[in-house]
């Protein structure tokens, strides 16, 4: 995937360029489609940037990209780290501060997801996507809490609006987004006197995500925008847009928060409980089948 931002950001956004200088951002998930994003914008702006991921060569080959955006940035690729194991995380910390010196931003971005009615959804499959998304957040913010504390850092959480809802098929997911929700709020209260923010962002139907792509139906894509109260799909721009908002001087009395960036989205639902042969239809036929264990 090649950069979606260019230099253009700063010349036309309402950002200024070096709003992020010297400042150095440890990302999770930072080569998926929109962490990513995320990154372009902080380095484009000045910041210094560690991407992590399980895929060493996807992952070392965004960082080599990313790096390309603005002359002087240091953006590194540290591949073979899976959130699950808090140990390559601290490694990867210890990577990043050799490197580029400290860690200022924390985006926990990493997550796994598939669609499934509880019935298909075995025991390990919900403890996979937990594990990823809760206990992989948890993770970030243990292993780079000594960097937070030292440098009075920022984590911001990628959570989701899933859980706003009870949404079919997504049981596993949504129970994870909301833990991290949850956790966010825990560590703004317990970090807040270290001067600390903690916050998440809370993306709605992003184009170009496998959210999009993959896990919504083709013949639902039309009426998936229609339920957009604003009437788009939202881009990565936009998450990245609000992130760099919520790590700027601008929002430095902003901690405990979840910014939902969904066009009002989640107020109406989900588009695929809309369209009866979906709901019911296809979870009463899935609710016939074998339950998994
Ligand atoms: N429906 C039901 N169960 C599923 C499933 C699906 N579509 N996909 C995986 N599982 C189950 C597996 O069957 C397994 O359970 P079991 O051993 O009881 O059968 C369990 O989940 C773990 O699967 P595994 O493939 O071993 O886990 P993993 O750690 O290698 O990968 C994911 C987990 C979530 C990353 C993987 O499913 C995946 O690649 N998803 C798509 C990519 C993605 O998540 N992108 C991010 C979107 S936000």
């Amino acid at each position: 995937m090649p950069n979606t931002l260019d230099s253009s950001y700063y010349e036309t956004s309402i950002y200024k360029k070096g709003i992020f200088d010297g400042k150095v951002v440890f990302v999770t998930g930072g080569a998926g489609t929109i962490c990513r994003v995320q990154v372009e914008a902080l380095v484009l702006l000045g910041a210094n940037a560690a991407i992590l991921g399980r895929r060493t060569e996807a992952t070392e080959k965004a960082a080599a990209e990313i790096q390309q955006l603005r002359p002087g940035a240091k953006v590194i690729g540290i591949g073979g780290v899976d959130v699950r194991d808090v140990k390559s995380l601290a490694s990867a910390v210890d990577t990043t501060v050799k490197q580029l010196g400290k860690i200022d931003f924390v985006i926990a971005g990493a997550a796994g997801n598939f669609l499934s009615h509880v019935g298909g959804l075995s025991a390990r499959a919900f403890k996979t996507v937990i594990d990823i998304d809760l206990l992989g957040s948890y993770n970030t913010a243990k292993a780079t809490f000594d960097q937070l504390r030292a440098n009075k850092g920022h984590i911001l959480f990628v959570s989701a609006t899933l859980h706003y809802i009870g949404l079919p098929m997504q049981a596993h997911a949504s129970a994870a987004k909301a833990g991290v929700d949850s956790l966010m709020r825990t560590l703004a209260v317990e970090l807040g006197p270290l001067g600390i923010q903690s916050n998440a962002i809370a993306p709605g139907p992003i184009a170009g995500t496998e959210g999009i792509d993959r896990l919504l139906p083709e013949h639902l894509a039309k009426r998936a925008v229609e339920l957009v109260p604003l009437q788009r799909l939202g881009t990565t721009t936009d998450i990245a847009n609000a992130t760099v908002f919520l790590l700027s001087p601008a929002a430095s009395y902003v901690t405990g928060t979840v910014t939902v960036v969904d066009g009002a989205s989640w107020q109406l639902g989900e588009p695929s409980t809309s369209d009866p042969e979906l709901y019911p239809g296809v979870i009463s036929k899935l609710n016939e089948g074998d339950n998994k264990l």
